[in-house]
């Protein structure tokens, strides 16, 4: 075929803006220069995550990092490991992580986060509980000023048992709170269903959450709820990727 040469950029030309996607990418791939031979890595899940796990594989093959073990957070994140060749394991037999980097729906300026809409947050949580450093990746649509205030959800796990009753207690645990039951649209509105087999019930907070580690406090204490998506205190970097630039956020 015919060879066709551009003619030469223009320096004044200017750049091609980058995409959300590509933002994910360069803040997954910043994370991943954290990342060591020998090292075991939690992976998180979402689509942000997935460039990271794509970044790990493809140091792998190239023999830039070897020895390293993953400990996914999701059977989707499992399923894509698997894929690519990442050798796998779990908290039982690897305790603790040294690195563990997923995205998040929600940064506050305390790097607290909501995480979670993408329904992974028990293992998730689990997994960068036991994690030496936890890095998060996001784009700077995810920085917020106050969790919860964006009119999106707080998801919490709670087992099916009777989940229409504990979304209504959690619902009155707060003024200006809507509980749902996230659903399946693919499965003509049936609950969504967790890779532990559990419900999600979103909370909507029209008053915002007021103080973070009492609400924390209060929907772990009703009864059938397993877990939330606020992981306060937990994250030790946070990588922010913004049109200008790529910013690092320490605790
Ligand atoms: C899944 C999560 C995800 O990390 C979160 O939803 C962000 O996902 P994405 O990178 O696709 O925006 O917590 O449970």
């Amino acid at each position: 075929g015919a060879s066709m040469s551009s003619p030469p950029c223009p320096s004044s030309s200017p750049a091609i803006p980058l995409s959300q996607e590509d933002l994910k990418k360069i803040a997954a791939h910043k994370a991943v220069d954290y990342v060591k031979s020998g090292m075991v890595i939690g992976l998180g899940t979402g689509s942000t995550a997935q460039h990271a796990v794509a970044r790990i594989a493809e140091l792998l093959n190239q023999g830039e990092l070897t020895n390293i073990i993953g400990i996914p957070t999701s059977k989707q994140t499992l399923d894509q490991a698997v894929a690519l060749g990442i050798p796998l394991s779990d908290l039982d037999d690897h305790p603790t992580v040294d690195v563990a980097i997923d995205g998040a729906d929600e940064v506050d300026t305390e790097l607290n986060l909501i995480k979670g809409r993408g329904g992974s947050l028990l293992r998730e949580k689990m997994v960068e509980a036991s994690a030496k450093k936890f890095i998060v990746i996001v784009d700077e649509s995810k920085l917020v000023r106050g969790l919860g205030s964006s009119g999106h959800a707080l998801p919490v796990e709670v087992v099916p048992f009777c989940a229409k009753n504990t979304a209504r207690k959690l619902e009155r645990l707060f003024d200006g709170c809507k509980a749902e039951i996230r659903v399946c649209r693919q499965r003509n509105g049936e609950p969504f269903v967790t890779d532990n087999a559990n419900y999600i019930v979103n909370l909507f907070f029209e008053k915002g959450i007021g103080n973070l580690e009492a609400a924390s406090e209060r929907i772990l204490g009703v009864e059938g709820v397993i877990e939330h998506g606020m992981f306060l205190g937990m994250a030790t970097t946070v990588v922010v990727a913004g049109k200008s630039g790529v910013t690092f956020l320490d605790k």
